[in-house]
């Protein structure tokens, strides 16, 4: 196998994507860019306001398979967390869960990471809530100038 080779994990969740698809009347929605590649991605989060409990979380990527991979991952990991805890989610970890990513692709795992920190801000700023240690995204895409 050389090195730059997908695992058999990434390539299981792009070709049988987790989550894929939109919810409605999402708490927190978050849509991310990267401009080099172009790709988008987009992250939607059901969240407990009581508990702050994300129960579901569903993607849309227009992106490279590895972003589709991440995505599928990313969501599959914030489901069942609290909010605090899915800010903490790297996308170091969801590389390590994914058995690793070639050393060209590491920046669309940094996009599911953001897109699921930009769904937290969008769901905190719809509550009034802060959560702690969430600062403004800056990828936002709709944020842009
Ligand atoms: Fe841009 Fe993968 S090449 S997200």
């Amino acid at each position: 196998m050389y090195d730059g080779a997908y695992s058999d994990k990434v390539i299981d969740h792009f070709t049988n994507p987790r989550n894929v698809g939109e919810i409605e009347n999402a708490s927190g929605v978050g849509t991310v860019g990267n401009a080099k590649c172009g790709d988008i991605m987009r992250i939607f989060l059901d969240i407990d306001p009581d508990t702050h409990i994300i129960k579901d979380a569903k993607f849309k990527t227009f992106g490279c398979g590895a972003a589709v991979a991440t995505s599928s991952m990313a969501t599959e990991m914030v489901k069942g967390k609290t909010v605090e805890e899915a800010l903490q989610l790297t996308n170091k970890a969801v590389m390590e869960a994914l058995d690793g990513l070639p050393q060209v692709k590491i920046h669309c795992s940094l996009l599911a990471e953001e897109a699921v920190h930009a769904a937290l801000w969008d769901y905190a700023q719809k509550n009034g809530i802060t959560i702690e240690g969430l600062k403004k995204p800056k990828n936002d895409i709709y944020d842009e100038e």
